[in-house]
């Protein structure tokens, strides 16, 4: 048998014919942008591990979210951090509290952005877990639970278009979903944090949401690195409990896991978190004058979509529209 010399470089020949084939195209449609709202007023508190990055108080991430819609970016994650933090969380559900008045106040002012409330504990406990601990300090799951439910009521009530769960606790969609449609919130969405690994990339969030945990690891709840199948299961059972997305966090690490999962399920759609080390690391490196920064940011978003993701979580969204 003879084989001619395929020619593959034709469809390189230039940037018209490079755009004729490219298989994945970044939009702006893709990205949603993450807001840490804190109490007070007139607060932009820079974090000093994420440049360009702010901690905001309700007034100013008004502004920020009628910039950014501006801008054409269409959704937003949002993140509260309150001055007093206790054994439970409380302040995670408390109508007056400054989470879920930030989301009051900005579905109000900016109604055409939609609105994601991420929904944990560990922003809001004394001893920074993602739920209740007994005396040994293990995170308790059925508990954590019924905070949950009181949670995601209250985040709908507010108008948050979509709850996202972040805990990894067993249960949470259903018991949400539960919550949700017993008070007639049907048509809000919970995107799940499907498949979250323990991680050292979510260091500098845990400086931007004072999170860090007070003693101990995730490590009993988040997922194992190692671990790829276990994603599909971790998966499966929010699609079994009525998730309305999936999501892989962290993302450029992760990318393997994204795949598997968009192959296993093609219908749901696929959130992915590109999560605050692998912002800071190009920041970083970008500010030493070490690699171009624009087309390092551009190079690993569009990885993480030809992986298979459908949105992107991304502090670099504002960065992407002038790349776009
Ligand atoms: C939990 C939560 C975390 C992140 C998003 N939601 C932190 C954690 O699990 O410790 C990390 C996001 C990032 O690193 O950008 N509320």
């Amino acid at each position: 048998m003879h084989f001619p010399i395929t020619r593959a470089r034709r469809l390189r020949a230039n940037q018209q014919i490079r755009s004729l084939v490219q298989e994945t195209r970044l939009d702006i449609n893709d990205f949603v942008y993450p807001i840490f709202v804190r109490e007070g007023k007139n607060i932009k508190n820079p974090i000093k591990s994420m440049p360009g990055i702010f901690q905001f108080s309700i007034d100013e991430a008004i502004k920020e979210a009628k910039e950014i819609c501006k801008m054409g970016i269409k959704s937003v994650i949002l993140f509260g951090i309150p001055e007093h933090k206790d054994e439970k969380g409380s302040q995670a559900y408390d109508e007056n509290g400054v989470i879920a008045q930030a989301i009051l106040q900005i579905k109000m002012a900016v109604p055409d952005l939609v609105v994601i409330a991420d929904a944990c504990f560990c922003e809001y406990t004394s001893h920074g877990h993602c739920g209740i601990l007994n005396k040994e300090g293990e995170l308790l799951n059925d508990p954590t639970l019924e905070m949950l439910k009181k949670e995601a009521f209250v985040y709908a009530k507010m108008g948050a278009d979509i709850i996202a769960p972040s805990g990894m606790i067993d249960g949470m969609v259903k018991a949400m979903r539960e919550s949700l449609d017993d008070n007639s919130f049907y048509n809000t969405a919970i995107m799940s944090y499907s498949v979250k690994y323990s991680s050292s990339f979510y260091g500098p969030f845990r400086d931007a949401a004072e999170s860090a945990p007070a003693f101990g690891d995730r490590k009993s709840y988040q997922m194992d690195y190692s671990n790829v199948n276990e994603a599909i299961k971790e998966a499966m059972l929010d699609v079994e409990e009525g998730a309305d997305y999936l999501m892989v966090k962290p993302a450029l690490s992760y990318l393997d896991v994204i795949k598997t999962i968009k192959t296993q399920f093609p219908y749901m759609p696929l959130a992915t978190y590109n999560v605050s080390g692998e912002y800071s690391m190009i920041k970083a490196a970008a500010q030493l004058g070490w690699i171009d920064e624009k087309s390092m940011i551009k190079e690993t978003l569009t990885s993480m979509k030809r992986a298979g993701a459908d949105i992107i979580i991304t502090y670099f969204a504002k960065d992407m529209v002038e790349v776009l």
